[in-house]
This record gives C-alpha cells, sequence and structure tokens, in this order.
C-alpha cells in the first residue's frame, strides 16, 4: 500500500475544493488498496448523506443520519468497521458483492462534514492497519478542504 497518507499530501498540493480532492481521494484510494470493490464518500447535505465521488459500481445516492453502517458513523461520529455486512442490523447492501466495511466520518474542525465509505468482497477486510490508514487519509481531506 505505501505511504498513502505522504502521496494524498502530494496529490492535494494547495488545492482547497472539497469535491476535486474527494474525487482523487477515492482514485487513489481505488488503485493502491487491494480488495475492494467500492470506495467513496457521502457529504452530509441538509441533515442526510449525498453521494460523492466514488469508485466502484452506482450506489445509492441519499442515506438518512442513524442509517446503515454509513449513517450510523455519521450519527456516531466514529470510525465502524464491519467484518460481516450480514451481521450489521440495517445495512444498506448497494453492492451485492460487499462482504465487508468501514466507515470513517470526516470532521472539519470537530463538525461532521460528511463519511468515508471503503467496501470490500472479502470477509474482514478492513484490519487495524488499513483503518489507521484510511483514518490519516479521511483526516488529511477534511482538514485541507473547503465546501463549496
Ligand atoms: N453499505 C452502506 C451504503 C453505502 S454503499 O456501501 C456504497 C451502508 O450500509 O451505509
Amino acid at each position: 500500500m505505501g505511504d498513502l497518507p505522504a502521496d494524498l499530501r502530494a496529490l492535494i498540493g494547495g488545492e482547497r475544493d472539497l469535491v476535486a480532492n474527494c474525487a482523487n481521494t477515492a482514485a487513489l484510494l481505488w488503485h493502491r488498496l487491494p480488495r475492494l470493490n467500492w470506495v467513496g464518500f457521502y457529504f452530509l447535505c441538509d441533515g442526510e448523506l449525498v453521494l460523492g465521488p466514488f469508485q466502484g459500481k452506482p450506489a445509492c445516492t441519499r442515506i438518512a443520519l442513524g442509517r446503515g453502517v454509513c449513517g450510523t458513523a455519521a450519527l456516531r461520529q466514529t470510525t465502524i468497521i464491519v467484518p460481516d455486512v450480514s451481521q450489521f442490523p440495517g445495512h444498506i447492501a448497494c453492492d451485492q458483492a460487499s462482504r465487508s466495511e468501514c466507515v470513517i466520518p470526516l470532521l472539519a474542525s470537530g463538525r461532521l462534514i460528511g463519511v468515508l465509505d471503503l467496501d470490500s468482497p472479502d470477509l474482514a477486510r478492513f484490519d487495524a492497519e488499513t483503518v489507521k490508514v484510511a483514518e490519516a487519509i479521511a483526516t488529511i481531506v477534511a482538514d485541507g478542504s473547503l465546501l463549496r
């Protein structure tokens, strides 16, 4: 996986546009993290999560806070790791191939602006090292970006 946080910082450079940075981040993670079938962002808009830049199959557009893994991570403002999505009550199956999932809240100055969602076709894909890197990535994106 290499030094993904360092590579993302270099990729973002001085760019402050959230959508542009999330688009490049999704592409970077897609090409560098093996065994993913979906990776991307949802942004908090008017009290619900709305689909942002991603890689993978088309996904559900809107997720209410508290719904699914994404809405739960957003509501609790904490990372959620689901080793087996079939065991997560209310999991939203956008892609039937997903077997495990990790969702990380994007916090800008302590304020929730969205989530980073990673899905894998393998059970228990998201080990501690991968989650740590993904959290560092989410911090870089949230800290360095301004909403439109
Ligand atoms: N599985 C997610 C929905 C988003 S897709 O995985 C892209 C959830 O339960 O919130």
